[in-house]
């Protein structure tokens, strides 16, 4: 199976996790990439079995709403069930990185709030340890290079993503060659950095699910 099949089949089975589930006045979360757009195609049809979304981006916003789906503003929902969203690796305690797609503080936010988080991820992206894919680290404009200066002294080399403005009017550092044997403890270092937003570690509030798309079929795993 190619990679984007195997992201297909994880994101229909997100659908088939959450449809026994659905109610009319229910309000779903949800991510952002190229995982989650397959999750929103698939969700579409059901559109008049739930209320409505939130979303973590722009770009899932108006697919959302191309397809006639509400997206509500976070701060109008009281409870959020379920939130679906990619990630870039995870490890077995389901400890993620996110934000390839820059929409790491949104998606932080977002899974800030739902009760429960369910990662759709091809199984390319399991992986041991974290840290081979470049931590994305939002960082406010003026900051850049006092946050890059500090990720290099915790051992990072942070390389600045080239004409990327996120959503909130930021800017992504990429940092590379970490290998992350603490996440939370990494992340919470790197948000005590004056100047950053947020970074792509979702260690402190990790998934609760992870519906991994292998050869074999879409495996479940909760947190060890
Ligand atoms: C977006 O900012 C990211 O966190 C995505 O969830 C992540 O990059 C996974 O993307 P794909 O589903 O496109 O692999």
């Amino acid at each position: 199976m190619t990679q984007d099949q195997l992201k297909k089949a994880t994101a229909e089975a997100a659908l088939q996790y959450i449809l026994p589930h659905l109610t009319k006045d229910m309000v779903i979360g949800v991510g952002t990439g190229s995982t989650a757009r397959f999750f929103i195609d698939a969700l579409a049809p059901y559109k008049n079995e739930f209320d409505g979304c939130v979303s973590s981006s722009e770009a899932s916003t108006e697919q959302l709403k191309g397809h006639g789906i509400p997206v509500y503003d976070l701060n109008a929902i009281a409870d959020l069930r379920f939130y679906i969203d990619g990630a870039d690796e995870s490890n077995k305690h389901l400890h993620l990185i996110k934000g390839g797609g820059a929409a790491l503080t949104r998606e932080k936010i977002v899974a800030a709030v739902a009760r429960e988080f369910i990662c759709i991820a091809d199984e390319s992206k399991a992986v041991n340890v974290l840290g081979s894919f470049p931590l994305p680290v939002e960082v406010i404009p003026m900051a850049r290079s006092h946050v890059g200066r500090e990720l290099v002294k915790l051992g990072g080399d942070p390389a600045y993503r080239e004409g990327v403005v996120t959503d909130n009017g930021n800017l992504i550092l990429d940092v590379w060659n970490l290998q992350i044997l603490d996440p939370v403890a990494l992340e919470q270092q790197i948000n005590s950095i004056v100047g950053v937003v947020a970074n792509g570690l979702f260690a402190s509030r990790p998934a609760d699910v992870l519906l991994l798309g292998t050869e074999d079929g879409v495996k479940t795993y909760t947190a060890l």
